[in-house]
């Protein structure tokens, strides 16, 4: 299904909680995010009946999100649910790697083998400041073991100013010898609005930082849909990329709409929620009355993320924790 502005949106990310195991520093505050009651959550019939819909008018990719989706119950059984559904071929998540280990087996069997996660340093221990939990080990741990087992990794790396700059290098060498894309992120102001962004160390500040290493980096084409920009360096098995999050510079190929833990739309990732299909649903509504729903939203997504930022009711204080809008 196509938006008003010739988009065709055919991309889910569907948020399964919004509880996390860890604290990064750009997501939340030490102290965490107030937590939704469990009975506010989409129940996950209520997720696979969602999908189900979705791929009924034309949805193709559905990634899941947190949170660290691996935290809530029983999220196995949600995949093995959904991996039957015939339009959703494509079942991806991003993780946070601490806790997906011992899925392994069964997520190779279900064909669910696309894993982003999150690692901003190399370094143990500015990974600690970072996410202020103790699992540089385990998640390098897991890494090595999803490779080992065949999944497409594409690592996250939110680089901010002060921080952890000095890591860009040691991570992009990951794709050296690992078929992994290393992507570099901007930081966005999602964190629970408890402290200011830091200084925007952009996506021109990666990319000089990486060209002063690697003067032969050299800029691959993008598949439509992608937020990152991606750079090959000769010789490596995996490839470099840059997501401009906060400079939004990919708006105009986006092919994303979002649905949090407790049932609320993003039309874009920069809105604070257009409609909560949650409380539609358990309104008794049909499929077909789902799906004109979905339409309707669909239409009116804003033309890009700084038209959505415009459009929010609450204001820019207010800005909610990553962890609740599932990335
Ligand atoms: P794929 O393209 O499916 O690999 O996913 P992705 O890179 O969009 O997903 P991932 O969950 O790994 O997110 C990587 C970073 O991109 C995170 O910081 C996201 O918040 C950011 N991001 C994802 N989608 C959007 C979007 O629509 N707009 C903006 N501004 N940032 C996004
Ligand atoms: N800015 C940019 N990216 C963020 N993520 C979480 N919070 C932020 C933020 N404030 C990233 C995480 C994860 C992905 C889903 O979103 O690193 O990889
Ligand atoms: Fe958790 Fe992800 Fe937020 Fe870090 S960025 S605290 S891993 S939800």
């Amino acid at each position: 299904m196509t938006d008003s502005f010739n988009r065709t949106i055919d991309y889910v990310r569907i948020a399964v909680t919004d509880r996390c195991n860890l604290r990064c520093f750009y997501c939340m505050p030490a102290t965490g995010i107030p937590y939704e009651p469990q009975a506010h959550l989409l129940s996950y019939e209520e997720i696979t009946r969602l999908l189900n819909v979705l791929g009924g008018i034309g949805f193709r990719k559905v990634r899941f999100t947190g949170g660290e989706p691996f935290l809530r119950k029983d999220f196995m059984h949600l995949l093995e649910n959904v991996a039957e559904i015939d339009a959703f071929k494509s079942i991806h998540i991003t993780s946070n790697g601490t806790l997906l280990q011992k899925h392994i087996g069964r997520l190779k069997a279900l064909g669910i083998t696309k894993i982003n996660l999150s690692i901003d340093s190399l370094d143990k221990k500015r990974f600690h400041e970072i996410t202020r939990r103790d699992d540089f080990d385990k998640v390098m741990q897991s890494f090595h073991l999803l490779l080992d087992h065949g999944f497409q990794i594409k690592l996250n790396a939110v680089i901010m100013n002060g921080m952890n700059t000095q890591d860009i290098i040691p991570l992009a060498a990951l794709a050296e010898h690992h078929a992994v894309d290393v992507r570099f992120i901007e930081e966005m102001p999602f964190n629970g609005g408890y402290k200011e962004n830091s200084a925007l160390y952009t996506a021109r500040d990666i990319l000089r930082n990486l060209e002063a290493e690697y003067p032969n980096l050299e800029r691959l084409n993008s598949k439509h849909g992608d937020t990152a920009t991606l750079y090959k360096i000769p010789d490596y098995h995996g490839n470099i990329g840059i997501i401009p999050a906060f400079s939004r510079t990919f708006c105009n190929t986006c092919n994303r709409l979002r649905i949090s833990a407790k049932g609320e739309i993003k039309s874009c990732l920069y809105d604070d929620g257009v409609f909560n299909i949650r409380d539609f649903m358990r309104t008794g509504v049909t499929d077909t009355e789902l799906a004109d729903k979905f339409r309707e939203i669909i239409r009116q997504k804003p033309k890009d993320g700084f038209e959505a930022e415009k459009l929010r009711k609450a204001p820019k204080a207010k800005l909610q924790s990553m962890s609740s809008i599932g990335g």
